[in-house]
């Protein structure tokens, strides 16, 4: 993509009228300065919705959902930034800046990345072509066809044929100037000696698309079942992680953001039947096991993780492997089971959409429910040994992870069924339990910016000084260079620090940039959330002297922090007569004097500790 100018951005979004836009999606009704209405990124009853014509931006007070016009119509219409500009430049009659263009409109000019993604999606294009207008792609039509796909679904995911020759595609590719090198260098040819060929040949194509859409490698099924390999992917070049990229994520990720809820397959042919089906927030990693950066990316949209795996021995395996890495982001696992070893793919074919979306939705079992049946399959339940291990596992698993709720329900399901007293096995449990500490699971729960620290309890006010620093920063240009003289680089939470963080990167490359402009170059919900929060509130008085009355009351928290824990010390060295008596006592002192001037600095002050 080339970059848009930021001065074209601005000129944008001035003379869209963000009340007009919205209104085109979801009915408004005004309220006082603002309009509200029911919030389209999730679903609820009362109106948390809120437009401000005087802002420019939307703001869900339910979802956190928020941001400027172009935000609204990446999210609404699932579009990457270039479109959503293209697309509302048209509407307010703005011309296109110089060299404007979306991704194989044009020549390939710029870097060679840039030519290895315009490369791929012509390449999409003429594998699609193929696929839908030759006789080259009959045999493909035919495959896809025979597994139920439909001609939309084709569409949708602009499945293709490579077809069976040696270097049709690279040919296509030399005639509109690309070269050996950066054909080979993308994947998609191989060099034979001097000469470049295909690397796909006779398999339908499926493009491998990144968060924002854009095409970066291929899959390629065989057409038979005796040609190896079945799958054949592309290699792992420049544009291509495959530790890094989910199937399907770029469309999937406004549903999944609506429902708080992902469904992962193994396959990508899972995603594109249950797509066809009605699953619309799915995804599949690229032939990897489920990586920690993959759960990364998911918890950003979804609370809930449906894993919805092959039903056989080695799905079963994948799954728990999956489900530790899930359940460590915090994301709540949920296991779709699919009868009698079939894959998600046969089943829907089977059964139907409705019996998929049933098995996918209401059938899944919990994270707990799974592992247990997953050691019961395992357990030699006839003999007495057996039961005896399979108890000792189901306590651990109890005691590991279960609420106690949990536990109890199960405790009792097992006392019955194994003919032992709910005593023995609570006593057990206990047992159990202080051997193996619960995990904490939250531990893992990506603050953003991966931002850790001490956990000191934060307080209330804190908070709302970081919010009026922070807000300082959006709306006033100088408070910048005041902030950054004082030397501030903490607020009061782990969010309020990374926004810091970001907005001192802002400022630093834009110094004039409007608050539009900043939140429109956020990507992290919980910062675009946090952001324009704080926007839509009224913008509040900020000068140096507000900014170091907040900068005071962080001063004063520290110190009665301080003060709390030098008299504790203090009394316990009078307790025990320790020699360090007076020079604690003058510590204290000084921390009580530091508290009281700070205290009295802040009472005539327009922000209050
Ligand atoms: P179908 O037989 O077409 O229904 O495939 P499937 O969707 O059941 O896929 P399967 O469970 O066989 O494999 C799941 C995923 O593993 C695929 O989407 C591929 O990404 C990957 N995979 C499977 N077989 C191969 C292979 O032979 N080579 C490579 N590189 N990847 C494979
Ligand atoms: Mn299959």
């Amino acid at each position: 993509m080339t970059k848009v100018p930021d001065e074209w951005v601005e000129e944008l979004r001035q003379r869209v009228d963000i009340v007009d836009v919205v209104s085109e999606y979801v009915p408004l009704r005004r309220a006082g300065r603002s309009f509200v209405g029911l919030c389209p990124f999730h679903n609820e009853k009362s109106p948390s919705f809120s437009v401000s014509p005087d802002r420019q931006l939307f703001h869900c007070f339910g979802c956190g959902a928020g941001g400027t016009v172009i935000r609204f119509v990446m999210d609404i219409e699932g579009l990457t930034f270039p479109e959503a500009v293209e697309k509302l430049a048209h509407r307010v009659d703005l011309q296109l800046p110089a060299g404007f263009h979306r991704q194989g409109e044009t020549p390939p000019q710029d870097s060679r990345r840039q030519q290895m993604l315009d490369a791929h999606q012509l390449a999409a294009k003429y594998y699609n072509y193929i696929l839908m207008n030759t006789a080259a792609g009959v045999q493909a039509l035919t495959y896809l066809e025979g597994r139920g796909i439909s001609r939309q679904t084709i569409m949708d995911f602009e499945l293709g044929a490579a077809p069976d020759a040696p270097d049709a595609l690279v040919r296509f590719l030399r005639k509109r100037g690309y070269s050996p090198s950066l054909i080979v260098e993308s994947g998609l040819g191989v060099a034979m000696g001097a000469k470049v060929v295909d690397r796909f040949r006779n398999r339908v194509m499926v493009p491998i698309r990144d968060a924002e859409g854009r095409v970066i490698s291929f899959g390629g099924r065989a057409l038979t079942a005796d040609a190896k390999p079945k799958y054949l992917n592309s290699p792992e070049t420049e544009l291509f992680h495959k530790s890094e990229v989910l199937f399907h994520f770029h469309a999937a990720r406004k549903n999944v953001r609506k429902s708080r809820t992902a469904v992962l397959f193994e396959g990508y042919m899972d995603v594109i039947s249950a797509w066809q089906a009605g699953v619309r927030h799915a995804v599949a990693t690229m032939g990897t096991a489920l990586t920690e950066e993959h759960a990364r990316r998911l918890k950003r949209y979804a609370d809930v993780l449906v894993i919805a795996y092959d039903g056989d021995a080695a799905g079963r395996k994948a799954t728990k492997r999956a489900l530790e890495i899930a359940a460590n982001y915090g994301l709540t696992v949920r296991v779709a089971l699919f009868p009698d070893e079939m894959d998600p793919d046969e089943f829907v074919r089977e059964r139907g959409a409705a019996a998929f979306q049933r098995q996918v939705h209401n059938l899944a079992v919990t994270e707990l429910e799974f592992l247990l049946e997953d050691l019961r399959s395992e357990a030699a339940l006839d003999s007495m040994a057996g039961r005896t291990d399979f108890l000792r596992r189901a306590l651990a698993l109890l005691a590991e992870r279960a609420s106690p709720i949990e536990q109890d329900a199960e405790l009792r399901r097992l006392s019955s069924e194994f003919q032992v007293s709910p005593e023995a096995l609570r006593q057990e449990l206990a047992m159990v339990a202080k051997r193996r500490p619960k995990r904490n699971r939250q531990s893992r729960m990506a603050a953003p910016e991966e931002v850790h620290r001490a956990s000191v309890p934060v307080q209330e006010k804190d908070v709302s000084a970081s919010q009026r620093i922070l807000q300082a920063l959006l709306v006033e240009p100088r408070a910048y260079e005041w902030l950054l003289s004082r030397g501030v680089d903490e607020l009061a939470t782990v969010e309020q620090t990374a926004l810091l963080a970001r907005l001192y990167h802002f400022r630093s490359v834009h110094q004039d940039g409007s608050p539009s402009a900043f939140l429109d170059s956020l990507e992290d919900p919980l910062l675009i959330r946090l952001a324009s929060s704080l926007l839509m509130e009224d913008p509040p008085e900020c000068s140096e002297a507000v900014i170091d009355d907040c900068l005071r009351i962080f001063k004063l928290h520290r110190a009665e922090r301080k003060l709390r824990e030098a008299m504790k010390e203090l009394v316990q060295a009078q307790v025990d007569g320790c020699d360090n008596v007076t020079a604690l006592k003058h510590t204290v002192e000084e921390l009580q004097e530091t508290c009281a001037a700070l205290r009295q600095q802040l009472a005539g002050s327009m922000v209050t500790g």
